[in-house]
């Protein structure tokens, strides 16, 4: 690691140790002034924050774009919550560390979805199209359902969703779908029109071995179950 990283995790590291260590002289001591903790957020954490914003946070946004993935900083606060709630369904935790976690868990979450509706939300409000939002909507209930362990057999089905693709993809996209479904398994193709060409390439090109169920029949959408025999 670079001597810029270094410094800045070591930096990291004795901010934590003191805020740490200002909270617990302040519960140990009962009813003394909080002024100490006070003053070190006002002197030091304020002037960290402040300073990062200034300088190493212009850098990483020219950067991440190209190197990084903008969304990677939220994939680790999901995966810190997952690790709470680990914590919080382990057997044995007593009614206490329960309720300690899940103010924790509250805390991060009103940040983090406070980070989602505020930065993300209206980058997806402006740009994209009421029908890519409806489509990212769609997504989003059918991955919840097949998150939660849906009981419903089409819940475990695969969604292929290519309203928005390149007319020219999604063929191929789709006979690459089937060929990888596994016999007796089937997917559910949705489309902006209804498939009847594609119908009738299966017939010819996989002539016996799919079923073809319309689930959907517009006006907007088509949804089809297409199983292999
Ligand atoms: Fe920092
Ligand atoms: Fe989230």
């Amino acid at each position: 690691m670079g001597k810029l990283m270094n410094t800045l995790q070591e930096h990291h590291k004795e901010l934590l140790a003191r805020v740490e260590c200002l909270t617990k002289e302040l519960e140990e001591r009962g009813g003394k002034s909080p002024e100490g903790l006070v003053d070190f957020f006002k002197k030091e954490l304020i002037p960290h924050i402040e300073a990062e914003e200034k300088s190493v946070y212009p850098e990483v946004d020219r950067l991440i774009t190209k190197y990084g993935k903008p969304t990677a900083t939220m994939t680790l606060e999901h995966q810190f919550v997952k690790q709470i709630i680990s914590g919080i369904t382990e057997s044995g935790s007593s009614k206490d560390e329960v309720l300690k976690k899940a103010q924790d868990l509250l805390l991060i979450l009103n940040l983090h979805t406070q980070k989602e509706e505020e930065v993300y939300f209206p980058l997806l409000r402006s740009y994209l199209s009421e029908k890519e939002q409806e489509g990212l909507l769609h997504q989003m209930h059918k991955s919840f359902e097949v998150s939660k362990g849906c009981s419903d057999p089409k819940c475990q089905e695969q969604i292929l969703d290519v309203r928005n693709m390149p007319p020219p993809q999604r063929h191929p996209l789709i006979f690459k779908t089937f060929d990888e479904t596994p016999e007796g398994r089937a997917f559910i193709l949705v489309n902006d029109h209804d498939p009847k060409p594609l119908y009738y390439s299966f017939l010819h090109e996989r002539e016996g071995m799919f079923e073809w169920e319309y689930l959907e029949k517009g006006p907007e959408d088509w949804r089809v179950k297409i199983s292999r025999k």
